[in-house]
């Protein structure tokens, strides 16, 4: 940020958020001022229905390594796939869901605020309605939100509608920003993001270990996305993640490793 040379609000906010030794925040009097704020990490609200999640670990590739040296973002998508429910499952409990008693997550959160909720689109998985779900991490549950088939207005959210055009689910990250900033001030707004990053990941090593494409996408109109989800003034949508199928390159033909094709290009 040191050769920008006009103050753009980007960097106003970074350099405002700074720590150091003479401003040190005090973050219990930050939370004391702000005890009303709900603390509530599920969503509260109404759904239709609720399907338990349907966890397989046979069709996770379990070597880290492959699924790391593999990972790419999703191209170009074939048709529509039909894909399993279990396959769902997986990817969201292994990348977000509560362990066990003690609540531990497969990632690390900023004061252990988990201020991101996950919504999903269906629109082509077995055993499981088209529409709009909540993911309750506390039950380990999808929730209806909304019956129906909404891919045609959701593409209209989207500055690369083709991408969800093929795409069998299609899930949204939320932040709930007062959660984290409630204990941080305003440098808990960099903390969201950080927090974003290691479920994206996830959701990238996991889909690379079931074969399965992934695209993160932040080109979406966040009002008009925003809306459809009846988002609440503190929520807003921080990124989405494409799903579906990868047509067949040669590589995959070929069975190489992406580290094989870049050291290939590397090599010219
Ligand atoms: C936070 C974030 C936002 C992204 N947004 C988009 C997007 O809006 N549209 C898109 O086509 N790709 C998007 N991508 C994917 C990147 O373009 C992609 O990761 C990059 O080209 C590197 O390719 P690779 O993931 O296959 O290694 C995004 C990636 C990240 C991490």
């Amino acid at each position: 940020m040191k050769n920008i040379d006009k103050i753009t609000l980007a960097h106003s906010f970074h350099l405002n958020t700074r720590l150091s030794k003479e401003r040190l925040i005090n973050w219990e009097s930050i939370e004391a001022k702000n005890e009303n704020i709900n603390n509530n990490y599920e969503t509260d609200f109404y759904f239709l229905r609720e399907y338990s999640l349907k966890t397989d670990d046979s069709i996770i590739n379990e070597n880290i390594i492959e699924a790391v040296e593999n990972r790419k973002s999703l191209d170009k998508p074939t048709v529509r796939p039909l894909q399993d429910f279990e396959l769902l499952s997986n990817l969201l409990f292994y990348s977000y869901g509560k362990r066990n008693k003690y609540q531990k997550r497969p990632v690390p959160s900023a004061g252990s605020k988990y201020p991101i909720d996950l919504y999903v689109y269906i629109f082509n998985v077995k055993d499981i309605e088209k529409g709009l779900y909540y993911y309750n991490t506390e039950k380990n549950t999808l929730q209806l939100v909304k019956v129906g088939d909404f891919r045609e207005s959701l593409m209209n959210a989207f500055t690369q509608p083709e991408l969800l055009q093929r795409s069998p689910f299609v899930v949204i990250s939320v932040a709930n920003f007062m959660r984290t900033c409630a204990k941080y001030g305003d440098r808990g707004y960099k903390l969201v993001y950080l927090d974003l990053g290691h479920i994206s990941q996830n959701f990238y090593l996991l889909s690379s270990s079931m074969k399965l494409g992934c695209r993160a996408i932040f080109g979406f109109f966040d009002e008009k996305l925003n809306h459809m989800l009846s988002l609440g003034e503190d929520q807003d949508v921080v990124l989405s993640h494409v799903f579906g199928e990868e047509a067949q390159f040669m590589e995959n033909i070929l069975n190489l490793k992406r580290s094989d094709v870049l050291q290939e290009d590397n090599n010219e």
